[in-house]
């Protein structure tokens, strides 16, 4: 839960508003973000990684609001499409201070980032960079340029979100020599100005081994390339992939444990490789938002089943699920919630909470035991909802994505309005 959640009463309050008034005004589903927790989760990681550059990384959640806290915080931004760009850009967020990374930018994304004066490109590919060239010099402008390379980690995390081994498409690889071609070429492009190194081995990572491994080699590439093209890069970014608590069993580590890790290790290895110690930058996302959110729905039907053995299980369908939150069907996540609108005392059930879609998988939190009462018109709260569940929503079934609301001292602000059916209706234009 983010730091101001607070039960009176059986009544969940989040920024000092009571979830109950907040759905009686706002309906359900709502996602809840409290400002003060994001802020002081932002300012943990610019205190606790003082000497880096902290840049948030917007996939995990953006809106115009949120990029304002982040400017507001001296936080930097990396942004991975034109669309995180245009919130960037809408939200007036200094363009020096922002990264733009993804593995197939188009040079209509490229011309863009150019011509807003992005502080760094990360370039993933040959074909970027010759594209990230041919724009420069088209627009007559330069640009500093990272080059994300593959660290050849193994992170203990989920399949789909591990990023640093050989065999996925992400980073130049540094094992078959890519890497080094793509730091040669970048360095030889009129309009790139090379900055540094870039590596992201993951996401959801408790196993820091896995960033020791990394920042290793890439610092022995990074010396590399002192010695074979006499060029002293100034920079490097280490990436994101800080795990956070979604259940009781997770334990995530400090910002300030994190960076006393991180910066350890790189003195270290630039004392043994003889080189200067680069401005190093980071980029984590969940670890940010992901606990300054949670999401309140609103129970619509109770259905206990009996499972083979003849143990039970109540499945508590919300008016939500896998549209404002993929994750458990997609990563098989692990969530927790609670009932949010009164105290009970009734013994608790082993539950299941589903939205309304049309699919089994269509599971929000997999296990958790609530009141024996919990009934329709109960509101249930789930918690660590804030990264990659509003940035992956969809209009699955043509479910209107909700809201995002802020919450502070009191007082409740709509940041994100609920879509209509107009919107949705907005994009199909028939065959007129
Ligand atoms: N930097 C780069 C280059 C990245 O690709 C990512 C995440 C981050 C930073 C931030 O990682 P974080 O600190 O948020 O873990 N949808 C998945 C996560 C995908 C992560 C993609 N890249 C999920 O819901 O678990």
């Amino acid at each position: 839960w983010s730091q101001t959640a607070a039960k009176t009463d059986g009544v969940l309050a989040v920024g000092g508003v009571p979830l109950t008034d907040l759905v009686a005004e706002h309906g359900s589903p709502a996602y809840v973000l409290d400002e003060v927790d994001f802020r002081a989760r932002a300012a943990a990681f610019r205190e606790g990684f003082h000497d880096f550059d902290v840049f948030y990384a917007g996939k995990a959640f953006l809106c115009t609001t949120v990029a304002r806290w982040v400017d507001e915080e001296g936080l930097h931004l990396d942004v991975c499409t034109g669309g995180e760009l245009a919130v960037a850009e809408r939200a007036g967020f200094p363009m020096q201070r922002v990264g733009f990374h993804g593995n197939n930018k188009s040079v209509a994304e490229l011309e863009r980032a150019v011509r807003l004066g992005v502080g760094r490109i990360i370039v993933d590919s040959f074909h970027e960079i010759e594209r990230l060239t041919a724009v420069t010099a088209d627009l007559g402008r330069e640009v500093g340029v990272m080059v994300r390379v593959t660290a050849g980690v193994e992170a203990h995390t989920h399949e789909y979100i591990a990023t640093a081994h050989e065999d996925q498409k992400f980073g130049f690889s540094i094992t078959s020599g890519d890497a080094l071609e793509a730091v040669r070429r970048v360095h030889s492009a009129p309009g790139l100005r090379l900055l540094g190194l870039h590596s992201h081995i993951g996401s959801q990572i408790f196993d820091t081994s896995g960033f020791e491994v990394a920042a290793r080699r890439v610092l022995a590439l990074h010396a590399r390339v002192g010695e074979e093209l006499g060029v002293q890069m100034p920079e490097m970014d280490l990436g994101g992939g800080f795990g956070i608590a979604y259940t009781t069993q997770d334990d995530p580590a400090d910002p300030a444990d994190l960076a006393a890790g991180m910066r350890a290790i790189v003195e270290h290895e630039c004392r043994a490789l003889g080189i200067e110690r680069p401005a190093l930058s980071i980029e984590p996302g969940r670890a940010v938002v992901g606990p300054s959110m949670c999401t309140v729905y609103s129970v619509g039907t109770v259905k206990p089943v009996r499972l083979d053995g003849g143990a039970r299980r109540t499945y508590v369908s919300v008016d939500g699920g896998m549209s404002d939150n993929v994750r458990t069907a997609l990563y098989d996540a692990d969530y927790s919630c609670t009932v949010a609108n009164r105290a009970s005392d009734a013994p608790p059930v082993l539950a299941r909470v589903v939205g309304k879609h049309c699919e089994a998988g269509d599971i929000v939190v997999k296990d958790e035991f609530l009141p024996g009462d919990v009934a329709p018109g109960d509101l249930v709260a789930v918690p660590a909802t804030g990264a990659y569940c509003r940035s992956l929503a969809s209009n699955y079934n043509h479910a209107l994505r909700p809201p995002v609301i802020a919450v502070r001292d009191g007082v409740a602000r709509v940041v994100v309005r609920r879509e209509t059916e107009d919107d949705l209706l907005a994009t199909d234009v028939g065959d007129r």
